[in-house]
């Protein structure tokens, strides 16, 4: 038995010691603004309403804040993410494009699935309207010269019409209030050329607004091809496969 667990007293001042020693982390990290936000996100956990109002005000300067290596090792820790992202771009490889946009690209890691699925001919190209996420994909997709990353808003998207074989969203359009999410369905509608494939949660929390996208496409009589939850043997390390299934949505549109 170890000193902690005969005296409490002592535990109590290892776990305030390392509380303190994660905040000076994260000051170190991002400043005092960063401090603020980490700390609000934790305490804020029962009221997911005032979370919202708080933390959640402006998603753009939320994405920025957070959008760092924290999140990055946060990510890349869970197995189930990786193994969903392959899942995703083995879908996306089976629609054969020959250019793909992804709006909301974070720091690269479904791009990456993506190059890997699909060899490197097929030009990619990822949007964020966070910098340090863009920062993180600058990095993190630095050796792939056929991928270009452009900073941007997903509801007024810098583009052509129909200049992208395949336009994709992954965990993106949820994090976006109504009208937003509203232009950004159209705004993607609106430059993809043959497939609109997205990764959509349907649930609602502090930072997500449980979007039916399928239902979306449905009333607008468009081509859903393929509308039905990601299969729970996909989400392989997640201690709730059955319960990240549930609240996924795939959707595939054939548009032309
Ligand atoms: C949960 S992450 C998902 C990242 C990536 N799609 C993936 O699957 O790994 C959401 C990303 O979408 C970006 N994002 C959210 N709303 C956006 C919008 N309206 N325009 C551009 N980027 C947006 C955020 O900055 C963040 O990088």
């Amino acid at each position: 038995m170890s000193q902690q667990d005969t005296n409490p007293g002592l535990h109590l001042r290892h776990s305030q010691q390392s509380r303190l020693q994660k905040a000076v982390n994260a000051y170190k990290q991002g400043g005092a603004r960063y401090l603020w936000h980490k700390s609000m996100r934790r305490s804020l956990e029962q009221w997911p309403a005032l979370k919202r109002r708080i933390v959640y005000a402006d998603p753009r300067d939320y994405w920025t804040l957070r959008g760092g290596s924290e999140y990055l090792a946060e990510q890349e820790g869970q197995p189930a993410r990786t193994a969903r992202s392959r899942w995703l771009a083995s879908r996306i490889a089976a629609c054969k494009p020959r250019s793909i946009l992804e709006v909301g690209c974070g720091y690269g890691k479904q791009i990456a699935s993506i190059r890997t699925a699909v060899g490197t001919d097929v030009q990619i190209t990822g949007l964020d309207f966070s910098p340090s996420q863009l920062a993180l994909a600058q990095e993190h997709l630095k050796s792939d010269s056929n991928v270009f990353l452009i900073q941007g808003s997903g509801d007024r998207l810098p583009f052509p019409d129909q200049s992208f074989d395949l336009v994709l969203t992954s965990a993106v359009i949820l994090h976006n209030p109504p009208e937003i999410a509203e232009a950004m369905r159209r705004e993607l509608l609106r430059v993809a050329r043959h497939w609109c494939v997205h990764n959509e949660d349907t649930d609602t929390t502090y930072n997500r607004f449980g979007y039916d996208t399928a239902a979306w496409y449905q009333q607008r009589g468009l081509n859903l091809v393929e509308a039905a939850p990601i299969p729970p043997e996909v989400f392989v390390g997640s201690d709730d496969a059955a319960g990240e299934s549930a609240r996924s949505q795939f959707c595939l549109v054939r548009l032309r």
